[in-house]
């Protein structure tokens, strides 16, 4: 089978296509021909990670990983002995975070737990833009503790025109807040077309210096230092951001909690993320019959084209998910 691949760490122009054994599934495995695989951040990041301390996890000289790609949708081709859940011709998403990755190919092959039937009436190329994003747009929007959001809540989302942002942004508009979310001028009616409320252009305002308080931001980025987003906060309120280069993300993880004990306002980063939860994903696909979230879009790339694809989403073009299509 094709299947994109890299070696060591570096550039987009790491990546290339290769011809490679396709896996034969066994025990509770599930080999499965994948159909569409969205692009993501974490595929750029995991090329020259992103923070650099990720190398402890991934491979310190180079990638322990050699495929490329998290999300993936597809249709179920065989089945180890051990499979329960699925049969060959099942229409199955999963985020492939913790299974090797390597969604940018022919075929997958994960333990059954990886994967879930797609939603109904949902096409494979659209459930291939939620398992990674979607839910952790969803998982942002909620506390370890279990606090959410709730009606009425000033929610903003930092990033609104990203992977994560558009979901966010739907799920907090679905779940009655008034939105206001982020983005650069070429992207504010992408942005407003996906229901937000407000809609702040970056390269004009610093939300953090606006009088308007917030009552949960989700930054996808640590665009702003803790101590300038706490201010953007009302009474309660809740600041958590996704990722960022190295410091950033020691200072979320560290700094934020820290300067939360005692102040009725929390920050910090978002840490309690499980990769396609099943209830999260029960949630998604709630919303998604409801009509109340919907997967936008922007361009296909055929596999031949993943290194353009990458690039087009690493230089910001995207409004909206990038799919590579088999
Ligand atoms: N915490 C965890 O467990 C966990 C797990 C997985 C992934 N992550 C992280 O989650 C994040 C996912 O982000 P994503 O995929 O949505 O990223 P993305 O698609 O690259 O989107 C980035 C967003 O940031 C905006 N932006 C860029 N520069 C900005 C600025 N100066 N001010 C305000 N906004 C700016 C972009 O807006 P424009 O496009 O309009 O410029 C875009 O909306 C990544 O950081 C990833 O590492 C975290």
């Amino acid at each position: 089978m094709r299947a994109a691949v890299r070696d060591e760490y570096g550039s987009i122009d790491v990546v290339r296509l290769e011809e490679v054994d396709t896996p034969v599934p066994t025990g509770d495995q599930v080999l499965v021909r994948v159909r569409a695989a969205s692009v993501n951040r974490g595929d750029l990041d995991g090329l020259a990670p992103r923070p650099n301390f990720a190398r402890l996890f991934m491979g310190v000289r180079s990638p322990r990983n050699h495929g490329v790609g998290l999300d993936v949708a597809g249709v179920v081709e065989a089945v180890g002995p051990a499979v329960t859940r699925f049969k060959p011709g099942d229409e199955v998403f999963g985020d492939m975070f913790v299974f090797g990755q390597g969604t940018f190919a022919e075929y997958v092959c994960a333990p059954e737990r990886a994967f879930a039937l797609i939603p109904t009436g949902m096409s494979l190329e659209e459930a291939s833009t939620l398992p990674h994003s979607a839910v952790l747009a969803v998982q942002a929007l909620r506390l370890r503790n279990g606090r959410t959001i709730e009606a009425g809540d000033r929610v903003l989302i930092d990033g609104a025109s990203g992977n994560v942002g558009p979901f966010a942004l739907q799920v907090a508009k679905a779940r009655g807040a008034e939105v206001t979310g982020v983005c650069r001028t070429e992207k504010v009616d992408f942005v407003r077309s996906l229901g937000a409320d407000h809609v702040l252009d970056y390269t004009k305002v610093d939300y953090t210096k606006a009088p308007e308080r917030y009552d949960w931001i989700v930054d996808t980025d640590s665009h702003h230092s803790i101590r300038r987003v706490r201010r953007a906060l009302r009474p309660n309120g809740v600041y958590v951001t996704l990722g960022g280069t190295a410091m950033p993300i020691l200072a979320a993880m560290v700094v934020g909690p820290l300067i939360s004990v005692g102040s009725d306002r929390w920050s910090g980063l978002l840490l309690w993320w499980k990769p396609f939860r099943a209830e999260d994903v029960e949630t998604l696909k709630e919303l998604i019959a409801a009509g109340k979230l919907k997967p936008v879009i922007d361009r296909r790339f055929p596999l031949s084209q993943v290194v353009d694809a990458l690039r087009y989403v690493d230089e910001g073009r995207a409004k909206g998910k990038v799919v590579i299509t088999m």
